[in-house]
C-alpha cells in the first residue's frame, strides 16, 4: 500500500540547525505538499529525508520495512526517488539516453520489455518527451527538462516520489500541464508523493494534505481541504 512514515530530528548544515523536528506520513495515491516561504527549510527537510544533509536522527518506514539506515543510493533501490530542484538531467545526453540511464542505473541487466513498458508510461504522461526523445536534454526548455527529471524518477517505479519545487521558473501553462501529470501519477502509479512547492494555488489543486514550515518549524498541518481556506496560512505564510 506504500504507506510512508517519516521523522527527522535536527537537520541542518554543520552547526546550523535548520529543522529541529519534523514528522509526517503519506500513503500511496496521496500527495503531501510542503509549503512555506523562502528559507523555511523545505529543501533541507527533503534532503534530510534522502540523506544528503546532516541529520541527528532519521526514521523512515515504508509499509513494514525500516529504511532508516539506508544510504541515498540504497533508498533509490528501495523505491525512494528524489527529484531535486533545478530540473537536473544529463545535458549532453538525449532524452532517451537520460531515461534509459535512470532505468539501467538500478537495473543494469533489466529486461528490455520492462524498460519499454516504463518508457511507454512516461511518454504517455509527457508526450513532448516522446516527440523529443532524440534531442539533447541541455537544448530543451526548463519545463521540458523538469518533465524529463520527473520522468527519470519514474523509470525506477518509485513507491515514494519526492519533488523539490517542480514548478519553479515555469510558465503558468507548463505548470498546469506538469501538475496535471502529477495528478495522474498519483492516481495511477499508486506511489506516495511528497512535494515542496511555493506555488500554493497549483499545489493545492492536487494535494491531499499539507504541511506548512516556517523557519524550520511546522506552522500548520492537515488535510488540504481544511488548510486551503485557512486565513492564518494565507496571510501569515503565503502573503495572499
Ligand atoms: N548548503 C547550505 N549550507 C548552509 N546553510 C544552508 C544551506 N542550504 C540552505 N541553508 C540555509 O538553510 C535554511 C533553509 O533553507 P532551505 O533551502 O531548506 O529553504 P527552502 O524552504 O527550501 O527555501 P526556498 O523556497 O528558497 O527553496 C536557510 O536559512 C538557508 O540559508
Ligand atoms: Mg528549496
Amino acid at each position: 500500500m506504500n504507506r510512508v512514515q517519516v521523522r527527522i530530528e535536527k537537520a541542518g548544515y554543520g552547526d546550523l540547525m535548520v529543522v529541529p523536528h519534523l514528522e509526517f506520513a503519506v500513503s500511496g495515491g496521496e500527495l503531501l505538499v510542503l509549503l512555506g516561504p523562502n528559507g523555511a527549510g523545505k529543501t533541507t527537510s527533503l534532503r534530510a529525508l534522502v540523506g544528503t544533509v546532516d541529520v541527528s536522527r532519521r526514521t523512515l518506514r515504508l509499509d513494514d520495512r525500516d529504511l532508516s539506515r539506508l544510504s541515498t543510493w540504497q533508498l533509490a533501490h528501495a523505491g525512494v526517488a528524489f527529484v531535486p530542484d533545478g530540473a537536473r538531467c544529463f545535458a549532453n545526453a538525449t532524452v532517451e539516453e537520460n531515461l534509459r540511464g535512470a532505468f539501467e542505473a538500478l537495473r543494469p541487466r533489466g529486461a528490455q520489455g520492462e524498460r519499454r513498458r516504463l518508457l511507454d508510461t512516461v511518454f504517455n504522461l509527457f508526450p513532448i518527451l516522446h516527440q523529443r526523445q532524440g534531442q539533447l536534454a541541455g537544448s530543451m526548455s526548463g519545463g521540458q527538462r523538469q518533465m524529463l527529471a520527473i520522468a527519470r524518477a519514474l523509470m525506477i517505479e518509485p513507491k515514494l516520489l519526492i519533488l523539490d519545487e517542480p514548478s519553479a521558473g515555469l510558465a503558468p501553462k507548463l505548470v498546469e500541464e506538469l501538475f496535471e501529470a502529477l495528478g495522474r501519477i498519483k492516481d495511477s502509479a499508486g506511489c506516495a508523493i511528497l512535494m515542496a512547492e511555493q506555488n500554493f494555488a497549483a499545489a493545492m489543486g492536487i494535494a491531499d494534505s499539507c504541511l506548512v514550515l516556517d523557519e524550520g518549524h511546522v506552522a500548520l498541518a492537515g488535510p488540504a481541504a481544511e488548510i486551503r481556506h485557512n486565513e492564518r496560512l494565507r496571510v501569515a505564510y503565503l502573503g495572499l
